[in-house]
């Protein structure tokens, strides 16, 4: 039989892809990778949504990679910006030569020795063969977002856009526009697009958390005397302890960081907006993801009154508008369906294992790493209360230490495996509330209270057991 053509098959080019490939670089020079990736394009996400205004609401010291500092002195990004960085990284770090863009893998199959993928791209298919995949696929479906039952949608005659397929040519000028949703997408659109439509209302079911965050920061006196480097040291390990702090302190007295919350909304609302009910969440700070509007510009565009805030229930859109439950009535040229995600672990790739079809649902993580049974493969997730990429490194770092146990004790194979769960607490692989998260738990992998068997805990529990934890728990090392 021949050997495998590559040491390691990386799967994706976003974030999580580019800097697996440089850790992969870095760690073992002498490997043989290749990052197989189905866009035309590097950045994933980045590449992917185009909406008007979009933007990370993580800071780029801790949302941009640790060995490509970003230098700007804007803590928050907007997309292009983002894209170009990402390429910058790839480009100064030489790593473009390992990545091929429009290779789509469509299965993955391990036989007992290697990986098999079947790869696609537009003018063949091939087999690529690997010891070792890594999944840097995202956790969201790339083509189908999550259907929000909407009645009536289909009678509007307007135009409906989901802000994953953003058209090129949109023109919102002088457009009545319902952006239905809250979360994060919703609340970038409204100020961006309420610069030339005649109305924004932004429609939510529920209403959310909101902090209003400094991102125009004018380089103080300290910073220009520091240097670069030590500047970016300082602002990392700040976004690093700072939101965790906050995080805590919303955990352990949800009433006071409720209060505090909604005082800050309501100092940025115009009059005839009122916190209640619009900005009164029925859940604790933190248990969904908090959002992030830079330099209040969200709460900008509702005092220039040309945005607003709606809470309600849709009861029916016809023709011309939404028709709400409490009998309001809102008229729209353009509905924007902002309801999120469709989670999605794995891209979705089918998998099989010695000829069995894998189910991941019924599969629990190894250290938010690995999954049972599946041998000489790491998917990377990243956080979801903290900027995805530093879970995304972490996961890397843990990688880079398994493939380096195998080396040295001449190890074929590392493969999770749980000899009894049933007594094993479950909760959700993605630790939050939202609704999107919720409805994907079925999907999902398992994950537990205990290592081995939990996702993410936190940054730095992951990072201590990355660098220092015990491997063979749970993992099974093996040779031929
Ligand atoms: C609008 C938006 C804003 C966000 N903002 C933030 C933020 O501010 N902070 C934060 O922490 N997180 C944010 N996130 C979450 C964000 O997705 C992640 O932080 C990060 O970009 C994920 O990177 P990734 O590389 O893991 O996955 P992705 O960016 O999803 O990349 C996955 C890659 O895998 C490729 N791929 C998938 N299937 C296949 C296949 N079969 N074959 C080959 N290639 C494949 C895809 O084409 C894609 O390039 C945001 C998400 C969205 C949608
Ligand atoms: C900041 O980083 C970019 C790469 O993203 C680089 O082109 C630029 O020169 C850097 N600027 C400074 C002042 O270092
Ligand atoms: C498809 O993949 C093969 C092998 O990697 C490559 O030679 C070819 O140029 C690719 N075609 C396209 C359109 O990318
Ligand atoms: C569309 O409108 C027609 C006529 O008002 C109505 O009978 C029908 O139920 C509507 N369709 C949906 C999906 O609501
Ligand atoms: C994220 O959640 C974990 C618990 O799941 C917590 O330990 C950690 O502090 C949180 N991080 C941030 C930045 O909020």
């Amino acid at each position: 039989m021949q050997p495998p053509t590559f040491d390691v098959l990386v799967i994706g080019a976003g974030i999580s892809g580019i800097n697996a490939a440089y850790r992969l670089q870095t760690e073992f020079p002498h490997y043989r990778f290749a990052i197989l990736e189905s866009r035309n394009n590097i950045g994933g996400t980045w590449d992917l949504f185009r909406y008007p205004g979009i933007r990370s609401d993580s800071d780029l010291y801790t949302f941009g990679f640790q060995w490509f500092p970003w230098n700007q002195s804007n803590p928050i990004a907007e997309g292009g910006d983002i894209r170009r960085y990402l390429e910058d990284a790839a480009t100064a770090h030489d790593l473009k030569r390992h990545i091929r863009l429009n290779h789509r893998v469509q299965s993955a199959s391990w036989d007992g020795r290697q990986w098999t993928l079947a790869v696609k791209n537009d003018t063949m298919t091939e087999d690529l063969s690997a010891r070792f995949v890594i999944f840097a696929t995202g956790y969201y479906d790339y083509h189908n977002p999550l259907d929000a039952t909407i009645p009536g949608l289909s009678n509007f005659s307007g135009e409906v856009i989901h802000p994953q397929f953003w058209p090129e040519k949109f023109d919102g000028l002088n457009k009545r526009i319902v952006i239905i949703g809250s979360g994060a997408t919703a609340v970038t659109l409204v100020p961006s697009l309420s610069e030339n439509a005649a109305s924004v209302t932004m429609l939510q079911r529920s209403p959310t958390y909101f902090i209003s965050v400094a991102n125009a920061l004018a380089n103080s006196w300290w910073a220009r005397l520091l240097p670069q480097s030590v500047m970016y040291s300082v602002r990392r390990l700040w976004h690093l302890v700072v939101p965790q702090i906050f995080y805590q302190f919303c955990q352990r007295v949800p009433s006071v960081a409720r209060w505090l919350l909604q005082k800050g909304v309501q100092a940025h609302l115009p009059p005839g907006i009122s916190v209640n009910p619009h900005f009164q969440p029925h859940y604790n700070p933190w248990e969904q993801r908090l959002c992030a509007c830079p330099d209040g510009d969200f709460f900008a565009a509702l005092r220039s009154t040309k945005a607003t805030v709606e809470t309600g229930v849709i009861e029916q859109v016809d023709s011309d508008g939404i028709q709400l439950t409490s009998g309001k009535r809102l008229e729209a040229d353009v509905i924007v369906t902002a309801t999120g995600l469709k989670m999605q672990m794995l891209a979705g790739i089918p998998i099989s294992i010695q000829g069995e079809k894998l189910d991941i649902t019924e599969k629990y993580t190894w250290n938010g790493l690995m999954l049972q049974d599946v041998p000489n493969a790491c998917l990377v997730l990243g956080f979801v209360n903290a900027s995805w990429t530093l879970g995304a490194d972490i996961a890397m770092k843990l990688t880079c230490r398994i493939l380096k146990h195998m080396q040295a004790k001449g190890y074929s194979t590392a493969m999770p495996v749980l000899e009894d769960g049933s007594d094993l607490e479950t909760r959700s692989v993605m630790d939050l509330r939202s609704t999107y998260v919720k409805r994907a738990a079925k999907d999902l992998p398992r994950a537990s209270t205990q290592r081995p068997w939990v996702s993410r805990t936190g940054y730095f529990s992951d990072l201590y057991f990355a660098s220092l934890g015990d491997l063979t728990q749970g993992l099974v090392f093996s040779s031929r």
